[in-house]
């Protein structure tokens, strides 16, 4: 047998009031790739951060790792207001000559290069925080995965497929397994069961910060992973019941801006529909073009009839509109304040007594009931968000919005991050909005999720509305055929 690249040893990491990790063990060899999985909370990522350097285990811990360590941290590690070429920081940029506008070309170019390997062309000078979480997602990969021919060490991935469509995914894998066989150890953290089978060689779970499996990937299958996760049967998503729709509560025509080119929509009261398509599609910006956090280049879109200008985040809070971005770190949540504030953030108006003066039980109550609504974990309202996991966070930031009862209401990426137990809740919570007459519409890349969860998803190709897949025909087979341009029949698309 070689030598271990990684060998941990009775690790255990301790956070006040909090036990992140308790005595897990395990190695990976040059050229395995090892999954790491579990709920939101049980440690995954406090692992990767220890691995990484970031924060230090408690003392009696062994940690050995040989050679270098590459990490696609969850939160990317991306500096906002720098552009991809400069967080690419391809080193052509030091000595004589940097600021040469020459050099500045030669990089550009070379930036571009990189990204065509993902198949992902976008405006390499913007800051990246402009950009779409999954083109950010492609530039952290591209950083991660350059060089590794050369370099022989660790490759960490914290989950780095959370913004990417199937075929994004793809490229990724196609990537992670040739580091793999150029020797390097590949740990690779997801929710997504599938991936992880598909791409893993071994599976390790950890479950409130205690190993409880390492097995090889032949060993397992999506039912025993579930188990091995959850720790008990797991819960099945919302049953999909069909809903009589009630009124248009939204509708679109026309809708141009960022990739979108013509968007056209009919929405009812009661209805969840899914926006699916690959990066670049439009279907990461329809959200934030509707809810006005982008700009509208031009359409018409009205909310109960009444016509709502574009660009006008507030106008769109007042006829009842809340929008749950796929990014909770750029404009979904303050990190730094309580959960309980986070959660209440949006409407105090209604916890105000007579005085205007904040009624505090009635606020904490009504906080607890959605704590375990959403089943939060540990279940502390009075916890600054940035100390939660990242799953945790984004259950936090939906909680906010649906806890004023929106007439419309349009997610990005809803569960972006959520582990296999807390997804459930989360889509019997948005399926509950839309059982008490919200209108919703949900973006995302998971096209499992918009099979199981939507009434009818539409699929974006391209910027435009490419088909309107529904009834028997969604299944997340049909939504990749179609958002790929596979289909070799018509299939029914019918266009609004
Ligand atoms: N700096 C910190 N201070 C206090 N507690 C922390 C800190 N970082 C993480 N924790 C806690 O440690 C536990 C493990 O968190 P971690 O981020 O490792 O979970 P995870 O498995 O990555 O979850 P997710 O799937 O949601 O990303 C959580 O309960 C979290 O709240
Ligand atoms: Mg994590």
């Amino acid at each position: 047998m070689t030598r271990p690249l990684v060998a941990i040893e009775g690790l255990s990491k301790t956070f006040p009031g909090l036990q992140a990790l308790q005595d897990v063990g395990f190695a990976a060899q040059p050229g395995e790739i090892v999954a790491l999985v579990g709920q939101n909370g049980s440690g995954k990522s406090t692992l990767v951060k220890i691995l990484a350097g970031v924060e230090a285990p408690d003392p009696g811990a062994r940690v050995d790792v040989a050679g270098t360590v590459h990490v696609i941290h969850q939160d990317l590690g991306l500096i906002p207001q720098l552009n991809t070429v400069e967080n690419l920081d391809l080193g052509l940029r030091h000595g004589l000559g940097a600021a040469l506008p020459t050099r500045r070309r030669e990089e550009a170019e070379h930036a571009r290069a990189l990204l065509r390997q993902y198949d992902a062309a976008f405006d390499v000078t913007v800051p990246v925080g402009q950009l779409t979480p999954a083109e950010r997602t492609i530039v952290a990969i591209a950083r991660a995965l350059d060089g590794w021919e050369r370099a022989k060490g660790l490759l960490i991935l914290d989950e780095p497929t959370a913004a990417l469509h199937s075929d994004e995914v793809g490229r990724l894998f196609t990537a992670v397994r040739r580091a793999a066989a150029a020797g390097a150890a590949v740990i690779f953290v997801s929710h997504r069961l599938d991936e992880v089978l598909d791409l893993a060689d071994r599976v390790v779970v950890l479950r409130d910060g205690r190993l409880v499996s390492d097995a090889p990937v032949a060993a397992l299958d999506h039912a025993e992973l579930v188990r091995l996760i959850v720790g008990a049967a797991p819960q099945h998503a919302a049953p999909r019941e069909p809903c009589g729709p009630g009124a248009v509560a939204l509708q679109v025509r026309g809708l141009r801006g960022g990739r979108v080119r013509d968007f056209q929509l009919d929405l009812c009261a009661g209805e969840v529909v899914g926006v699916s398509g690959i990066l670049g599609s439009g279907r990461e910006h329809v959200g934030a073009l509707l809810f006005g956090a982008l700009p509208r280049a031009g359409g018409d879109v009205a909310i109960g009839g009444s016509t709502l200008a574009g660009g006008d985040p507030r106008a769109a809070i007042g006829a009842g509109v809340a929008y749950v971005p796929g990014d909770r770190h750029a404009d979904g949540a303050v990190m730094t304040m309580l959960v309980r504030e986070n959660v209440t953030l949006p409407n105090l108006r209604r916890l105000r007594r007579r005085a205007g003066r904040l009624d505090g039980r009635a606020e904490r109550q009504e906080v607890v009931g959605w704590l375990e609504r959403i089943a939060l974990r540990p279940a502390d309202p009075e916890r600054p968000l940035e100390l939660f996991s990242g799953g945790n966070q984004q259950k936090v930031v939906l909680a906010k919005w649906l806890r004023n009862d929106p007439r419309v209401l349009l997610l990005d990426e809803p569960t972006q991050g959520v582990d296999v137990g807390a997804k459930a809740a989360v889509y019997a919570l948005v399926r509950d909005a839309a059982a008490r007459g919200a209108a919703v519409l949900m973006a995302s890349s998971d096209t499992a999720e918009l099979a199981s969860v939507c009434d009818r998803v539409l699929v974006m190709r391209d910027g435009t509305v490419s088909a309107d897949v529904r009834g028997a025909h969604l299944t997340e087979e049909r939504l990749v055929i179609e958002g790929l341009a596979l289909a070799t029949t018509n299939g029914d698309p019918c266009h609004d």
